[in-house]
């Protein structure tokens, strides 16, 4: 537990911090504006029709494409009848939470009918791929988009320019409304009950394997010969992703908007959340490819409840050829239940750690702390009385919504004071303050 002296001390560097921290990120790069209109769009996979929330009624939604250095400013226009908001995923927003966008926790849900701007500060080191998603209940499922960010005008990847680049972002396709399904899914939560989607999709299309006649397929157009940057974005809800491409190997140079030390690979495992870049070169005969996408369900094989459909799209070669009946399958993707594979993808992901591309982590480690994440039974107390129930948690401490504002806790200097007195009082409420204060 810190002292008051030392709290007070890190306060008044916090102020000054913030300010040189706002000039800093003003004075390079440049900054983009950009409106996002959320509305209800129709759209038919898996041969039915449903409405669900979008940007721009496009699924995956539009893509943020900035250097690194720049700043974005997002107005978000509300036009759907249902209230959200936008989280930039990954993106380090230091002491920015004010645009961090989790509904209840750093702002209420953007009303139908209204709007709110969005300043997006991106870390100095970010490069790579990352994400925005909304950020109430499952709306998340079908508003996001990519965020590209390209090295700093005037510099270069830390691997050869490639020939040109590709985005792929891989959902979750849900039957039904998906707000209704969500509220059904709370109404009847118990330990068992789950809300899976029904099918994944690649760039909004589950392909050949699941879509029913007159449904299209996602296809990427290459040339022979060339290396390309492909992007990839695991936007599913809740599931971990093998991918694979078919006859074409894979190397891994970056990770949520980071760069790592290259590795071949024949597939990836990208969790939920996750964004990879890989390079690929198209050197093999002029033909399809398929690409392909399924979960890592479960190593226990007798589990088999789950959204077991694979998603395809197409890689397409440009030339003068006659296309097979069916484009070869990746023989490299794994199954449902391989562990192995899961686990065994895992020692390919490594900072690239280079001068131009430092990693500081503490190499000198003195105090080693056990943490366990889990989601199990956690007992706490709720409107007075006990309760048990499903939740995530670390070190089975799981989130309560706070008795005061965690954004007035971080501004302002003697409600922060008092919130820490209480926290003496109120063990979650000092770990809370203790996260949001000092981890920005
Ligand atoms: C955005 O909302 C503000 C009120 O918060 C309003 O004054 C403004 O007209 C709105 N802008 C647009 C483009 O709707
Ligand atoms: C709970 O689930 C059952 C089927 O499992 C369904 O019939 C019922 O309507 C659900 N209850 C609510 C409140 O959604
Ligand atoms: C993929 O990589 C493996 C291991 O490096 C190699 O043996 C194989 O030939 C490569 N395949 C292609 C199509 O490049
Ligand atoms: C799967 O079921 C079989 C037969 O009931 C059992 O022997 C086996 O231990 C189960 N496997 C796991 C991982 O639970
Ligand atoms: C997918 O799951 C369904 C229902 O459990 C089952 O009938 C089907 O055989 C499974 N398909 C595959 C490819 O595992
Ligand atoms: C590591 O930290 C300990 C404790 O602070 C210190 O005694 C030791 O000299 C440090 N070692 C190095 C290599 O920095
Ligand atoms: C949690 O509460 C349940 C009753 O609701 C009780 O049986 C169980 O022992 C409690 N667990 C802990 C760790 O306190
Ligand atoms: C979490 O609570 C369970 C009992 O509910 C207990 O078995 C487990 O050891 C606890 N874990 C931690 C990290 O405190």
């Amino acid at each position: 537990m810190m002292g008051l002296t030392k709290m007070r001390f890190l306060l008044e560097m916090l102020v000054p911090a913030l300010l040189t921290g706002m000039l800093a990120s003003m004075a390079e790069g440049r900054t983009h504006y950009y409106d996002f209109v959320l509305k209800e769009s129709k759209f038919t996979r898996l041969c039915s029709t449903k409405s669900m929330m979008t940007v721009h009624g496009s699924f995956p939604g539009p893509v943020i494409r900035i250097h690194r250095g720049d700043m974005v400013y997002v107005n978000v226009h509300n036009q759907d009848d249902f209230g959200a908001t936008i989280h930039w995923h990954g993106v380090k927003q230091t002491r920015n939470p004010w645009s961090d966008g989790p509904d209840h926790i750093t702002q209420c849900r953007i009303q139908p009918g209204s709007n709110f701007t969005y300043n997006v500060i991106f870390g100095e080191d970010q490069e790579g791929t990352l994400w925005w998603h909304a950020h109430s209940d499952w709306t998340r499922a079908s508003v996001h988009g990519a965020i590209v960010i390209l090295p700093t005008e005037g510099t270069t990847y830390p691997f050869p320019k490639p020939d040109g680049e590709h985005l792929l972002v891989l959902a979750s396709w849900f039957k039904g409304d998906l707000n209704d399904e969500y509220e059904e899914f709370l109404s009847n939560q118990t330990e068992t009950t789950v809300l899976d989607d029904i099918a994944f999709t690649i760039n909004g299309e589950p392909g050949d394997l699941v879509a029913c006649d007159g449904e299209t397929t996602h296809r990427w157009l290459v040339d022979y010969g060339k290396t390309y940057l492909l992007r990839i974005v695991n936007a599913v809800v809740n599931s971990e992703l093998f991918f694979a491409i078919s006859e074409h190997n894979l190397t891994i140079v970056g990770t949520d908007g980071a760069y790592t030390k290259p590795r071949v690979t024949s597939y990836i495992m990208i969790a939920p959340g996750q964004t990879m870049d890989v390079l690929i070169t198209t050197n093999q005969g002029l033909s399809h490819y398929y690409m392909a996408a399924r979960q890592f369900a479960t190593f226990d094989p007798n589990i088999t409840e789950f959204n077991n459909m694979t998603a395809t799209a197409i890689l397409q070669y440009r030339g003068n050829y006659a296309p097979p009946d069916v484009p070869s399958f990746p023989t490299n993707l794994p199954l449902f239940h391989d562990l192995d594979s899961g686990l065994g993808f895992l020692p390919l992901l490594r900072s690239l750690a280079t001068p131009e591309h430092p990693v500081n982590v503490p190499l000198n480690i003195t105090t080693r702390m056990f943490i366990t994440a889990s989601i199990n039974m956690v007992n706490y107390t709720f409107e007075g009385t006990e309760v048990s129930h499903l939740a995530a948690s670390l070190n089975n401490i799981t989130f309560m919504d706070p008795t005061s504002s965690i954004l007035l806790a971080y501004y302002r200097y003697w409600y922060y004071i008092v919130s820490l007195f209480l926290c003496f009082f109120d063990h979650f409420l000092y770990k809370l303050i203790n996260l949001v204060v000092f981890e920005y």
